[in-house]
């Protein structure tokens, strides 16, 4: 079950001029809680002026084997008027403290032999430093292909971090740039990985059909692109695992409204107990519940993050927009809480499996 912590910021890095990296100190006895799987997120909270604001943030630190990490770094690129990325670049200071959800998602690799691919854009490249990092630190029979976008060096984040992992296993890492708004001395030319460039790059840099997992993360255009590609490339969609940062402008809600019954009623099951609550026109699920169990996990509300990932038990719903969920869960039965509209009188939500 997702809790929210108080975690004391250990430090602040100024990564570029648009974004920072945050060190937040895990005190022993909540290590466990926060022992996390490369790849993962921390939804950070923060109350002001009485409006609560989440936002999740990838952890770009590496997994270390055996004991759970002391410390935890998340990246955060500032937003034009994000309410909390402003504040994390321009307020958060050392000793701060901040209230910090326990780890969670699903875009993870626990280290394995193979060989494994990232195509990145911009803040993307923050849980597949993890991912990377912990990978090729831990797994002596492992190899990592990353493929990274930005628009120009000075906005690339971490570039001191991935040009030490090249250093540290200069066999075993392939790192490709490709900037947009810069010429590059050596490498690809300038422009943007779209899909029709894509398509020509990959099978050029390494052996497509080998890689036994894709990694594709940044906004919804270039991991939209990255899985149109590889699919055209004949990669089976089991090996493709993606997470999208932005999406620019969400779709109109799908399903007409008067698909909703007049009256409906959803019993949820949450940290070890149920309750049974009507649903109000027009409103989520998520929110439903939220009125009756605070405690609910969410961070984005967009369809985009995936924590409030819930598993359907009985009745059906409709969602206006996922982003988070892969076809597999969808198909096992989970649903997006914040997305979910009742299509039935009864539904019935676990948010404990
Ligand atoms: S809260 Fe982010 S997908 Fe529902």
């Amino acid at each position: 079950m997702a809790r929210f912590h108080r975690l004391r910021v250990a430090a602040v890095d100024r990564l570029t001029d648009d974004s920072v990296a945050l060190t937040l100190a895990v005190p022993p006895e909540l290590r466990e809680e926060y022992r996390h799987q490369p790849g993962q997120h921390l939804t950070l909270r923060r109350v002001a002026d009485g409006e609560e604001i989440r936002r999740t943030y990838s952890i770009c630190s590496p997994v270390p084997d055996g004991e759970a990490p002391a410390t935890l770094r998340v990246g955060v690129r500032l937003v034009e008027g994000g309410a909390f990325s402003t504040y994390a670049l321009k307020e958060i200071d050392l000793g701060d403290e901040l209230e910090v959800m326990t780890p969670a998602g699903r875009f993870t690799l626990p280290p394995a032999p193979g060989l494994y691919a990232a195509v990145v854009g911009g803040s993307g490249i923050t849980p597949v430093l993890s991912i990377a990092t912990t990978l090729l630190a831990r797994e002596p029979e492992a190899r990592f292909c990353l493929i990274r976008s930005d628009r120009t060096t000075a906005s690339t984040m971490f570039l001191e971090e991935v040009a030490d992992l090249k250093d540290r296993h200069p066999d075993r890492f392939q790192l490709v740039t490709a900037l947009s708004r810069e010429e590059q001395q050596a490498g690809l030319p300038s422009g943007r990985l779209d899909r029709e460039r894509l398509a020509s790059l990959l099978p050029a840099l390494l052996p497509v059909d080998r890689v036994d997992g894709w990694f594709l993360c940044g906004p919804y255009g270039l991991v939209a692109g990255a899985d149109r590609a590889l699919r055209a490339l004949g990669v089976s969609r089991s090996r493709i695992h993606q997470e999208i940062f932005h999406v620019d402008s969400g779709p109109a809600p799908t399903a007409a409204a008067s698909a909703a019954p007049a009256h409906s009623t959803v019993t949820a099951r949450l940290d070890g107990r149920g309750g049974t609550w009507p649903v109000q026109s027009g409103e989520s699920l998520l929110d439903t519940v939220l009125r009756n169990r605070p405690d609910a996990p969410y961070a984005c509300k967009g369809g985009v993050c995936g924590t409030c990932r819930a598993f359907l038990v009985s009745g059906e719903v409709r969602m206006d927009r996922n982003y988070a969920l892969e076809s597999e869960e969808t198909e096992a039965g989970y649903v997006l809480a914040c997305q979910s509209h009742p299509v039935t009188e009864k539904v019935e939500l676990d948010f404990d499996r």
